[in-house]
């Protein structure tokens, strides 16, 4: 491997002609490290490097589960043969407000080695990979962050908001309105295996960034569920619901940690919490929640439901923009010419996007734009959870004037909130 000080120290210093192709590689010019497509046979590198990144050991069933979904959207990049980063992409479809199911590529894996990093790895890795998605056609990609402020510059927007709850059970009291709809049945973890999918194809098809999820991804959540010092999963459901939890005891307490909790209808949510909250032996219960999550409100404590956490989940690119913004519904008629800066590829640019009727049209336009933003912006919009105005207000979305950004704040809002349906 070529030591580290022969390696240039920044791509920008380093004058590399951007991917050029030679024979089946992309060939860089920094010293001898090589971004190529990536092969099953540098799957165990690729893994390896991946949990020395991120300090966790998968299973043997998790790595298999993603083995399977590389097909060929691995990049890796090498150094004198060694694997020192790499990115993969897996097919994704995904709802958007109105119930529009878009494909797109979810990117995952991401990892430079220690050695190699800030010298512009991922960011070669990541132009050749997301120009071969350009080149599919797909108008969105996907992506989870280990940190907030690596993929904006790539024009990724944080898409959902997720809070991480944890309520004191043995205190938790519902109003007296709240329904005790029933229902709820105790089933084994190979029965929920066989009852979730159905349930959960419902909830996607409602919620905006809800992905379709292929059966192994269920199977490598439920084997990854069982973390240190925890129970195997157990789980509930009800016939437009579960809930799968494990258990564990911290300082005497038990605790009963729900990963995966959905609901289609609102007897199903309130049925669920109504077992969960009754769980013997068990003093908090902690929970992922979307903010409208009801269940502060059905509780004659709100304060209850305390927030340890709050995280971003999804984030969104917008690959083509008007393909996009023509497949989602919105909450008011627009008639606006939007400017989109795309600072990494060539996404950007200026469009009309008018609503009527329920349908959008956006179109590329020459007319002077009356609003200005990221496209990283409009990916944090796209989905419903973040408000134009508050963009505004924190100087990352310009308007002509204060109308045309109410109108077009309130026509980007949604009736549901976005949530990220699993973690790839
Ligand atoms: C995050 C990681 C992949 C970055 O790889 P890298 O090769 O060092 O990144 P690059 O040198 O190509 O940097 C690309 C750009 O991102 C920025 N960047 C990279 N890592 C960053 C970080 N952790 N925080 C903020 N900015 C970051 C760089 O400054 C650079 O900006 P510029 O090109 O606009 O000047 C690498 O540090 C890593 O493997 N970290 C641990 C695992 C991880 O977090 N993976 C991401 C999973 S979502």
């Amino acid at each position: 491997m070529a030591a580290v000080s022969e390696l240039r120290p920044r791509h920008r210093d380093a004058e590399i002609r951007w991917p050029r192709r030679q024979g089946d590689g992309i060939h860089i010019g920094v010293n001898a490290v090589t971004i190529r497509p990536g092969t099953l046979d540098d799957w165990p590198a690729a893994t390896r490097l991946f949990e020395f990144a991120f300090g966790h050991r998968s299973s043997d069933e998790v790595l298999a589960a993603w083995s399977g979904e590389i097909g060929d959207s691995m990049v890796v990049a090498t150094d004198t043969g060694s694997v020192v980063g790499q990115t993969m992409d897996l097919p994704m479809t995904t709802t958007v407000p109105g119930g529009a199911q878009l494909t797109g590529r979810g990117i995952s894996l991401v990892a430079v080695a220690p050695t190699h990093r800030r010298r512009g790895l991922l960011r070669a890795m990541f132009t050749e990979q997301h120009k071969r998605i350009a080149a599919s056609g797909v108008p969105l990609a996907l992506l989870t962050a280990s940190e907030a402020s690596i993929y904006g510059r790539f024009g990724y927007g944080a898409a959902t908001i997720e809070s991480r709850v944890r309520i004191d059970r043995r205190l938790a009291k519902m109003h007296a309105g709240v329904p005790d709809p029933g229902g709820v049945r105790v089933v084994s973890v190979a029965e929920a295996t066989e009852l979730v999918p159905a349930i959960y194809e419902r909830w996607q098809a409602l919620t905006p960034g809800a992905q379709v999820r292929p059966k192994a991804m269920l199977d490598r959540y439920l084997a990854n569920a069982d973390k240190p010092g925890s129970t195997p999963p157990y789980a509930i459901v009800h016939r437009d619901g579960y809930a799968l939890f494990a258990r564990r005891t911290k300082d005497n307490e038990g605790i009963a940690r729900v990963f995966e909790f959905r609901a289609v209808t609102a007897d199903a949510h309130a049925a669920l919490w109504r077992i969960l909250l009754s769980l013997d032996l068990v003093t908090y219960v902690e929970a992922v929640q979307s903010p409208e999550d009801p269940l502060q409100y059905m509780l004659t404590d709100s304060r209850l439901v305390e927030v340890d956490e709050r995280e971003d989940a999804l984030w969104v690119r917008i690959m083509d923009v008007p393909a996009a913004l023509e497949a989602r519904t919105y909450s008011a008629d627009l008639d606006v010419v939007v400017e989109v800066r795309d600072g990494f590829l060539d996404a950007g640019g200026t469009f009309a996007l008018t609503v009527a009727d329920g349908k959008a049209r956006c179109v590329r336009t020459e007319a002077p734009a009356q609003v200005s933003l990221d496209l990283a912006v409009l990916g944090s919009l796209y989905l419903g959870a973040h408000r134009a105005r508050v963009l505004a207000a924190a100087h990352r979305l310009w308007a002509k004037d204060s109308e045309t950004l109410r109108v077009f704040d309130l026509a980007f809002q949604t009736d549901r909130a976005a949530e990220m349906g699993w973690g790839f």
